[in-house]
């Protein structure tokens, strides 16, 4: 993203100086555990040098921006950390760990499919709602996995990612005066949405244990309440890896019933779960399925991010409201990967072998960031996993994020940066971000040489 300078905008430039009401806010947090460390975020390292006055650009931009922690306080756009770092990977040759996505595609027999369509004629437009046989295929997979009976006619919609699922979920069910929940650190598109659709974000915290990051019950209910239109919670969870208990979902659920709340369930890492964790579909909890909108994707479990097929899936009243709001996006998309995915997903051989190999890189990774000198919460599921620095003398993640590279020739990203921005919502005690600081997140979705590779390097840091 490049920048755009709104400078002689006559509104407030400074995010902490917005109207605040799509400024998120953390529901009273456990108690205060003030680190040394400021947390950061990436954007003050490429604030511009001074520039000529530009246009001012109104628009939602800004709250998007703003939400993302991106918008400087001069009103210009920071890119993301995601992208500072994938470009300090490039510029010194480091092993990128920052970025989740797969270094070796998906099942040549899926390739092979999304060939075949189009060679066979799927290039124009698709149905809106998605093709009849990937819809059909998505309610078998959920009734054949999860027990959850779903009518592919009306109770499905086939969107370009999760990503436009989310977007079309929460633009078309939440709005100004309504409060979105999510967990935090939180994925920063759903921050980006809810701040599109002008609501509020409210953040229940995730805690570090020696169990993995846990909700505690109590954030969980005091961030719900009668403005509460939307819980979103995503599970097996990007950053923490954590993947969300029965007990754990069954709090989020009877919150979210007890104010008539709608939960929006972000579960594109379901099938990549380890150990003993069992991935648990919010919908599947008594009395969920008719509140509940199911958002997964083919990008994680087949190891095609680049194809951007995803689905939701909920009662037809809601997929219609979604649906309304999806049809004025991208309309549809991915004519010929549509038949491809529907074919993988007939399959669960692919994701289970996929879900083996990685249980066995995660162990690579986290052994490597023990012996490195890092603290580690193993993750039950995704393919991340958040490391400590402290222990290694880094109080902020952020700097450690950019020393890496010169120390020990790795990238990662700082788990701030899934966190909302420091300081917007002071009265309510310290921020995730702040608890989080000297955290960051490696990605182990990268062949096993290169983290063998990656994990020697990182080595180093123990002489540093
Ligand atoms: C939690 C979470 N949700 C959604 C997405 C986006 O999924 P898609 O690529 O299918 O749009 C990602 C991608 O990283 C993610 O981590």
């Amino acid at each position: 993203m490049s920048s755009t300078t709104p400078a002689s905008d006559d509104r407030p430039q400074d995010p902490q100086q917005q109207d605040l009401s799509d400024a998120p806010r953390q529901a009273q947090p456990r108690q205060a555990q003030p680190r040394q460390a400021q947390p950061r975020r990436a954007q003050p390292r490429d604030a511009q040098p001074h520039q000529a006055p530009r246009p001012q650009v109104p628009g939602r931009w800004r709250t998007a921006a703003a939400a993302t922690g991106l918008l400087r306080p001069d009103g210009t756009v920071a890119s993301t950390i995601f992208a500072e770092m994938t470009n300090l990977a490039a510029r010194t040759g480091a092993i990128n760990l920052g970025q989740g996505f797969p270094d070796v595609d998906g099942p040549h027999a899926i390739k092979a499919a999304a060939i075949r369509a189009i060679e066979h004629g799927h290039n124009q437009y698709p149905p809106g709602t998605g093709t009849p046989e990937l819809r059909r295929a998505v309610a078998d997979h959920q009734r054949r996995r999860y027990g959850l009976d779903v009518d592919p006619d009306t109770e499905v919609l086939v969107t370009t990612g999760a990503t436009e699922a989310l977007a079309a979920t929460i633009l078309a069910l939440a709005g100004p005066g309504d409060e979105v929940v999510t967990l935090e650190p939180f994925y920063d598109s759903h921050a980006a949405c809810i701040a599109l659709a002008g609501a509020t974000h409210v953040t229940v915290p995730l805690h570090p244990t020696p169990d993995g990051f846990r909700l505690d019950p109590a954030q969980v209910r005091a961030a719900v309440g009668p403005r509460t239109r939307l819980v979103l919670v995503n599970t097996p969870h990007n950053p923490t890896g954590t993947v969300l208990t029965c007990a754990e979902l069954q709090v989020v659920a009877d919150a979210a019933r007890a104010v008539d709340a709608i939960v929006v369930t972000d579960e594109v890492y379901e099938h990549l779960v380890y150990d003993d964790a069992v991935h648990v579909p919010v919908a599947s909890l008594p009395g969920m399925a008719e509140r509940t909108i199911t958002i997964s994707s083919a990008g994680k479990t087949f190891s095609f991010t680049g194809w951007k097929v995803g689905w939701l899936h909920g009662p037809a009243h809601l997929v219609e409201a979604v649906r309304t709001v999806k049809q004025f996006l991208t309309y549809t998309s991915g004519s010929p990967f549509q038949p491809a995915i529907a074919q993988a997903l007939a399959d669960d051989e692919a994701p289970r072998a996929l879900a083996a190999s990685l249980a066995t890189r995660r162990d690579l990774l986290c052994e490597g960031l023990v012996s490195a000198g890092f603290e580690v919460v193993v993750p039950r599921g995704t393919y991340f996993v958040v490391a400590d620095g402290a222990p290694l003398g880094f109080d902020d993640g952020v700097e450690l994020c950019r020393r890496l590279p010169g120390l020990a020739g790795v990238v990662a990203v700082p788990v701030s940066a899934f966190c909302r921005a420091p300081g917007t919502d002071e009265a309510s005690g310290p921020t995730a971000a702040l608890a989080l600081a000297s955290r960051v997140r490696f990605t182990f979705v990268k062949r096993e040489d290169v983290l063998r590779d990656a994990v020697r390097r990182l080595g180093a840091l123990r002489s540093t």
